[in-house]
């Protein structure tokens, strides 16, 4: 089954084609970061005028790639939410109408399942079950994974997320925007030994996180040490919030007598995070499996590969709705 996924939900716009036989035969992205770094953030109308854009050269370029047709699809997946809506509804639109015209089904996917199952486009791919730490710019949550569609919430972030709280610190450092990546670059030159920032919510004996305190303390750290401190400081940060990640899925995946642990969403990126992930894990005898680098942050493989999984299940339908809001733990299993 070969199956077209589009991802549209922020500021990525991401195709790919998923063979449910051949596997991934290919992928393409275009990313808005340039274009919203002027405002500091992503700007929902723009983002959504731009996946409009984007969505079907993209398209076009990766079935060039693969030497496939719109003929040979057997179905579409688009990337039904969580997200900015009207970002959503390009690719929504898109993807529905494109289905109707080849008489196919098109398939709705979560976001976030996209991301948990991202790992899973491998050859050497995780057995069920595991504990997955999702790590996104707006989500940050422990999973326990019994199968597809198959997701018991463990803990998640009681404010900001951890790629958010990347993202601010990064701002307070005057990084730009997204912070994670820029961040992480300056505190590799930085001396994370030469202050302490706090470790919230480490020891509250339940899996959630909160990351919004430790905002808060960079803030009154650059005003006291300076911006001249900004690579120790970065190097402190990325020190605490990892050190909680940490230590909170590796007590996830006790608690859940889960010998494997997934990694997935932009944070999963993070060079720290990973070495010390797979270091600590692996003293406990629990494997860590990562998505490919690029499949960290947003991208269609994950979209198209979720939706092969679903789309057995998808209905023709001739209307539909996104879900700028939308919770993981109330998807059907497959
Ligand atoms: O999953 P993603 O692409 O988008 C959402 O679904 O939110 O994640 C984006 C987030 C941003 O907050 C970005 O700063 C963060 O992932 N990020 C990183 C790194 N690369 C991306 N955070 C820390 N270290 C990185 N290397
Ligand atoms: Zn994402």
């Amino acid at each position: 089954m070969l199956v077209l996924g589009v991802e549209s939900s922020c500021d990525e716009t991401g195709v790919a084609l998923y063979d449910s036989v051949r596997g991934l035969l290919a992928h393409a992205l275009y990313s808005q970061i340039a274009m919203h770094n002027d405002y500091g953030g992503v700007v929902p109308e723009l983002a959504s005028r731009d996946h409009i854009r984007r969505v079907l050269p993209l398209t076009r370029q990766i079935l060039a790639e693969s030497g496939c047709s719109l003929a040979d699809l057997d179905g579409i997946a688009y990337t039904q939410g969580p997200g900015l809506a009207g970002a959503l509804l390009v690719g929504a639109g898109m993807a529905r109408a494109l289905a109707y015209a080849l008489d196919i089904p098109a398939v709705g996917v979560h976001h976030l399942e996209g991301h948990m199952l991202s790992p899973l486009i491998s050859d050497t791919p995780p057995e069920f079950p595991f504990v997955a730490l999702l790590v996104s710019g707006g989500h940050t949550q422990l999973m326990l994974v019994d199968g597809v569609g198959r997701y018991t919430l463990l803990g998640e972030t009681l404010d900001d997320a951890a790629g958010e709280a990347f993202d601010k610190t990064a701002q307070l450092l005057g990084l730009g925007y997204p912070g994670g990546p820029a961040l992480s670059k300056l505190a590799a030159s930085g001396d994370a030994s030469r202050f302490t920032l706090p470790r919230p919510m480490l020891h509250s004996g339940d899996f959630d996180f909160s990351f919004s305190g430790l905002k808060t303390a960079v803030l009154t750290l650059v005003k006291k040490a300076g911006i001249g401190a900004a690579p120790d400081i970065a190097a402190a940060f990325q020190d605490a919030a990892v050190d909680v990640l940490v230590m909170k899925s590796l007590a996830a995946c006790k608690h859940s007598h889960a010998r494997r642990l997934v990694v997935a969403g932009g944070v999963g990126a993070n060079t720290q995070l990973r070495e010390r992930l797979t270091r600590e894990a692996a003293a406990r005898g629990i494997a860590v499996f990562y998505p490919r680098m690029e499949f960290c942050t947003d991208n269609g493989a994950m979209i198209a590969f979720a939706g092969a999984q679903r789309m057995a299940h998808a209905a023709p339908e001739l209307t539909f709705a996104v879900k700028p809001r939308w919770d993981l733990a109330t998807l059907e299993a497959v």
